[in-house]
Order: C-alpha cells, then sequence, then structure tokens
C-alpha cells in the first residue's frame, strides 16, 4: 500500500483512492480465496469501510488482514472490533446468503451489517445487535453514512436472539461463543444456516451449521479468531501461567480441562526436554488447523500453550503462537505440538516436545497421534455437530464430546 497516492481535500481525487484502495483489498481477498462468490466480491467493492475506522489511515483500513479494535476491557482484553476483511469475506461465503433473505448478525460494527445488506439486496434485510450501546451507535452511525438502510440496529445481549425479527434464513455471529443458545436454532428457519465462530476445547473454528430438526450440523469450518463473549453466555478460556517473566510469558489455556499441577509444570518447563518426532511432514505454508481439530479430537486433556516470541528466542519453547500449540497435559509432565526443518526445502517434520518425569511418554502419545492423522484423516475435515442439551449419549454421533450448558457439541472424522 506504500505506492498508494497521497490524499489531498479534492473529492474527485479521494474517490479515485478509495476505490483503488477498495480494488485491492478486493484483489486481495480473491488472491486469498477468501471471496470467492461475484456477489460477495461485489459486496466488499461496494462498502467504504474506512468510514467506520476514522482513526486509522484509509490505506490501513482496506487491509485484508487488518482488525480496528474499538474497544478494550479493562484487563486489556479486546471486546469489541471491527473484523478484518478477510475474515468477513470468509464467513459471509460460508452463509451462501441470497437476494432477498432475512440475516441476523450478532456482534454489530456496522461494517459487515453494510456487506450483508449487499448481499439481500433492497427486497432483504438484516438486524445486528450488538450487546454494547457504543458499539450499536457507531454502527448506525457508519450505516447512515453509508445509506443502507435495509439494516435494523439494536442493543441487546444477542444470547436471546432477536425472536421480534425472527425467523432469519440466516445467523451470523462474529463473537466467539462456547455455547449456542437455544434461541439461534430456534429462531433459523429449517434448512437455515448459522455461521458461528465456536471454541471448541479451546481451539475457535467459524463453523457453518445447517438447521436440522433440533439438531445443527456443520458444512464446513474455517480457523479464526475473534473476540469472547459478553453477557449471560461470557465463558472465557483461563490463563495458567507456566513462565511469568514480563514479555516471556508462557501459559496454558483452559477451556474445560483438568486443573493441572501447575507448579510441577513450571519446574518441568525448566528440567530437560524429550524428542518425539512424527515422520508426518507439512509444506512451510501449511495450515495446522485441522491436525489440532483431530489431536483435540483424539487426546484427553490437550489444552492450548501461548507463548510470547520472546519465550521461544530465549529457548524456553521450540514453539510460540499467540493462540497457541496443543499441548498434551499428564501430571507433572506435558508436551507440545512442534517441526523441524527437514532436507527438503520448505518442508517440515512435524512432532512433540515433552518435559516433566513423563516427558518422553508424553511427547511420544502426542507423536503417536500426528501419524494417526497424516495416515488416516489427512484430506479430510470433522464434522461437528450440536445437539440440545439432555441428549441422551445413544443419540449422539460416536467422537469427542464437549458439554455446554445448552449444547453438546460433537467432534466426528470420517
Ligand atoms: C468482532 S466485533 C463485531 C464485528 C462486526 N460484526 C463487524 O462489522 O466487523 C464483536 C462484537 O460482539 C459484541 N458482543 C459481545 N458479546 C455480545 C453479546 N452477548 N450479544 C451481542 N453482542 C455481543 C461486542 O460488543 C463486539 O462489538
Amino acid at each position: 500500500m506504500d505506492n498508494v497516492p497521497a490524499m489531498t481535500a479534492d473529492t474527485g481525487q479521494q474517490t479515485a483512492c478509495e476505490q483503488q484502495l477498495r480494488d485491492a483489498m478486493v484483489q486481495r481477498l480473491v488472491d486469498l480465496g477468501a471471496a470467492r462468490h461475484p456477489r460477495v466480491v461485489a459486496a466488499f467493492r461496494a462498502v467504504p469501510r474506512h468510514l467506520a475506522t476514522s482513526d486509522v489511515s484509509m490505506a490501513k483500513a482496506y487491509e485484508a488482514e487488518f482488525a480496528a479494535v474499538t474497544k478494550t476491557d479493562p484487563m486489556g482484553v479486546d471486546i469489541s472490533s471491527v473484523s478484518a476483511p478477510r475474515v468477513q469475506a470468509m464467513q459471509i461465503e460460508q452463509a451462501r446468503i441470497r437476494p432477498g433473505m432475512r440475516i441476523l448478525e450478532i456482534g454489530s460494527g456496522g461494517v459487515n451489517a453494510a456487506y450483508l445488506a449487499e448481499m439481500v439486496g433492497p427486497q432483504g434485510h438484516v438486524v445486528t445487535v450488538d450487546i454494547d450501546r457504543d458499539i450499536t451507535q457507531r454502527a448506525q452511525d457508519f450505516l447512515a453514512a453509508t445509506g443502507h438502510q435495509n439494516v435494523t440496529v439494536i442493543t441487546a445481549d444477542g444470547e436471546h436472539g432477536l425472536p421480534d425479527h425472527a425467523p432469519y434464513d440466516r445467523i451470523v455471529v462474529t463473537v466467539q461463543a462456547a455455547d449456542i443458545p437455544p434461541a439461534w436454532v430456534h429462531q433459523l428457519v429449517e434448512g437455515g444456516r448459522l455461521v458461528v465462530p465456536l471454541r471448541m476445547r479451546g481451539m475457535t473454528r467459524t463453523v457453518a451449521f445447517v438447521r436440522d430438526g433440533e439438531r445443527l450440523v456443520s458444512d464446513g469450518l474455517e480457523l479464526c479468531g475473534f473476540v469472547p463473549m459478553q453477557g449471560v453466555g461470557a465463558n472465557r478460556v483461563r490463563l495458567v501461567l507456566l513462565h511469568d517473566a514480563e514479555g516471556e510469558e508462557i501459559a496454558l489455556r483452559l477451556d474445560g480441562h483438568l486443573e493441572p499441577d501447575a507448579e510441577a509444570l513450571r519446574a518441568a518447563l525448566r528440567g530437560p526436554r524429550a524428542e518425539a518426532w512424527s515422520g508426518v511432514t507439512v509444506a512451510g505454508d501449511e495450515s495446522t488447523e485441522h491436525l489440532d481439530l483431530w489431536l483435540t479430537t483424539a487426546l484427553d486433556n490437550l489444552p492450548l500453550m501461548a507463548a510470547k516470541v520472546a519465550a521461544r528466542e530465549r529457548g524456553l519453547v521450540a514453539s510460540a503462537s499467540p493462540i497457541g500449540v496443543p499441548t498434551l497435559v499428564d501430571g507433572g509432565s506435558l508436551a507440545y505440538r512442534t517441526a523441524r526443518p527437514t532436507d527438503v526445502p520448505d518442508r517440515f517434520e512435524l512432532g512433540a516436545i515433552g518435559h516433566g518425569p513423563q516427558g518422553s511418554k508424553v511427547a511420544d502419545r502426542l507423536a503417536e497421534q500426528i501419524r494417526v492423522w497424516g495416515h488416516d484423516h489427512r484430506g479430510h475435515r470433522a464434522r461437528i455437530e450440536a445437539h440440545p442439551a439432555g441428549t441422551p449419549d445413544h443419540q449422539l454421533p460416536a467422537g469427542r464430546l464437549i458439554d455446554r450448558p445448552h449444547t453438546r457439541v460433537t467432534i466426528v472424522w470420517p
């Protein structure tokens, strides 16, 4: 974006610059495979998203991966943002929206609602709800500026959906959810699609569900990151620090996992490491998102371990990721997924690094499941189903079961 012409007060030049930035963003979204359908491309070409983020440069507002944070809580956690164009396009593709549809968006920001409004056209309608009045005000101001009139903005807790405007052909949730409240299922038409960033044992995937009676069945999932849900459905991961030197923090992110023996794990991490290699290789740019979901399906007690880059640079861990790497915990020992270069350029072998008295055995168990994935599941996608709480076990598909207050989520592999 460096060679973007400088902005001047001249409206003609400014409009040309805007359009140039928007076209470049759309091209990038197409190249990334995030925008595919011609109507999605047209929607992203139409909306002047920079009007929602006046505090960043126009060039920044049109970067495909840039999410503009609009609110942070007292702990420093981001709680509201205008999502990155790539993520918005990905979810809109997942929703398969047609003209004339009625859509509920949970989590407002204005920009995504405008894209949804473009997708449904003048015969369709979008209702967007946010729990935070500041955010709905921002969204309303933005939609007034862009002239999208087929959007209703409401301040409420999205946990309950919005029964007054139901039913919806599509529900698009733009905030991380640990559960699926019954209202979202019941306010969706039969066969309708719910697109939701669902956190499953610490791993968030935006899942495209199709309603089939009382259950939801996935039809695609994508890796994503979203701000956490507030209100009645709030359910955050809990951090357990394994190394707390400032700027080098290493922490386990617990999401229904067993309470770890933190003292023993801290000591283990300071001790010697054991390695186990799987023989499974991946390209440098190949995502491990499906492998990681397999690992959490196959292994109990596998939280993510997040580490700062400085922790890796100091040699405390071999892998650092703000999202986290799957880490198998067993008493006072742990092993995390990692990778090492091979003789083939840009190919890496997957394996595990263990610490603690049982570190070698735990690393072997993790490496073994990487091999199982490489042999049996690579190239396949997990199927996620969500059934109402109280559904008896024998009516659920066999697989990893995650029980939440409203839902029994299953992860099943072909
Ligand atoms: C990532 S932002 C939404 C982005 C937006 N859709 C856009 O245009 O890019 C997530 C929003 O969800 C909202 N939120 C969090 N919990 C909520 C809840 N229970 N009900 C409704 N909104 C909620 C937050 O206030 C935040 O503004």
